[in-house]
């Protein structure tokens, strides 16, 4: 039975117990092998929020519990500052997390003044400040986000607090790693969608070292990735665990980049399955689990979870490319 979250303020939801996150987001066995070739669990993070959905919903927990803490200390209104492309599901997220926690919200999107999507109308919906940065200075935010000079610009009574693209700072695993004790078992395996691969830190953290996570990259290039799940499981204060699996080759083209196969794959799992999923995150990571499945990747017993970690409203922007 769902509650009535709308109605609730978003720290309090946040702050629910194990049992009623259960609730929210349930965890069952996709009995028929049908379309991914085994039995395969799934837990319905998606399902944990109508618009602060999946692994935003965990990201977003403790940076926002630390600053409704810091806010009472100074006494000034948070202005969340934070980054993403015109789909981003996390600037969806922080403009909906910011608005329902009375905070102010800047989002520093990638492109060119006009751009538009149904994501930033969204986030303008939400009343987030949409400013559009170029490439190069996108890609210097993500180390120094005071290269952005509209920060000195904030109302004198809102402070500036800045979430590091998809949400990604340390303090976002121990939201992720939460989700583990609400499993009904410790799998042997966790299939992750990666994109800064701090979804997949979080889980390790929450795992501590049991069974093992397997990572697909949604983006071309990602070894980087390895670098930083250490560098975030060290400044998030966790050991450096090891016990995963990067998987580099199942990005269909690139961030965003939809093969037909792809579409048809997420279409017709969807069908089967009653389970909703988008083509630039879970999508490819369940077409990727497919994969694996054939190429004789897990054990005949293994017990293999996928992590539905949401994302839904960033498919209405997703791309075919032909291939
Ligand atoms: C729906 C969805 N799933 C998975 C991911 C990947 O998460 P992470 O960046 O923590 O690897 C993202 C991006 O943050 C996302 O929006």
């Amino acid at each position: 039975m769902q509650m009535n979250r709308i109605a609730m303020p978003l720290l309090v939801i946040m702050g629910m117990s194990e049992i009623d996150w259960q609730r929210q987001s349930p965890c069952y066995l996709i009995g028929d092998p049908g379309i991914l070739g085994m039995p395969v669990w799934i837990k319905r993070d998606d399902l944990l929020h109508p618009q602060i959905s999946g692994n935003k919903f965990r990201k977003l927990k403790y940076p926002l519990q630390a600053l409704k803490h810091d806010a009472v200390r100074h006494g000034q209104r948070p202005c969340l500052v934070t980054m993403g492309g015109i789909w981003s599901n996390h600037l969806h997220a922080t403009a909906y997390a910011a608005a329902l926690s009375g905070y102010a919200s800047v989002g520093l999107v990638r492109g060119v003044e006009g751009m538009t999507s149904a994501t930033l109308e969204d986030c303008r919906a939400q009343g987030m400040q949409i400013h559009f940065v170029d490439r190069m200075t996108y890609r210097t935010l993500r180390d120094d986000p005071a290269v952005w000079p509209g920060l000195a610009g904030l109302a004198p009574d809102t402070e500036a607090v800045w979430l590091p693209e998809g949400g990604s700072a340390p303090s976002a695993l121990h939201g992720v790693a939460e989700l583990i004790d609400e499993l009904p078992f410790i799998p042997d395996s966790i299939v992750v969608a990666c994109g800064t691969a701090a979804t997949m830190a979080g889980l390790l953290a929450g795992l501590k070292g049991r069974g093992r996570v397997t990572g697909i990259a949604v983006l071309n290039n990602a070894e980087y990735l390895h670098g930083e799940v250490a560098r975030l499981l060290c400044q998030a204060g966790y050991p450096a665990y090891t016990n995963y699996q990067l998987h580099t080759n199942y990005h269909h083209g690139g961030y965003a980049k939809v093969t037909p196969s792809l579409r048809q794959f997420c279409d017709a799992f969807t069908v089967q399955s009653g389970v909703p999923v988008e083509p630039v995150y879970t999508g490819k990571a369940l077409y990727a689990l497919r994969e694996l499945v054939h190429a004789g990747y897990f054990g005949v017993n293994e017990r293999v979870l996928m992590l539905h970690t949401g994302g839904l409203q960033g498919g209405r922007g997703s791309l075919v490319t032909l291939s």
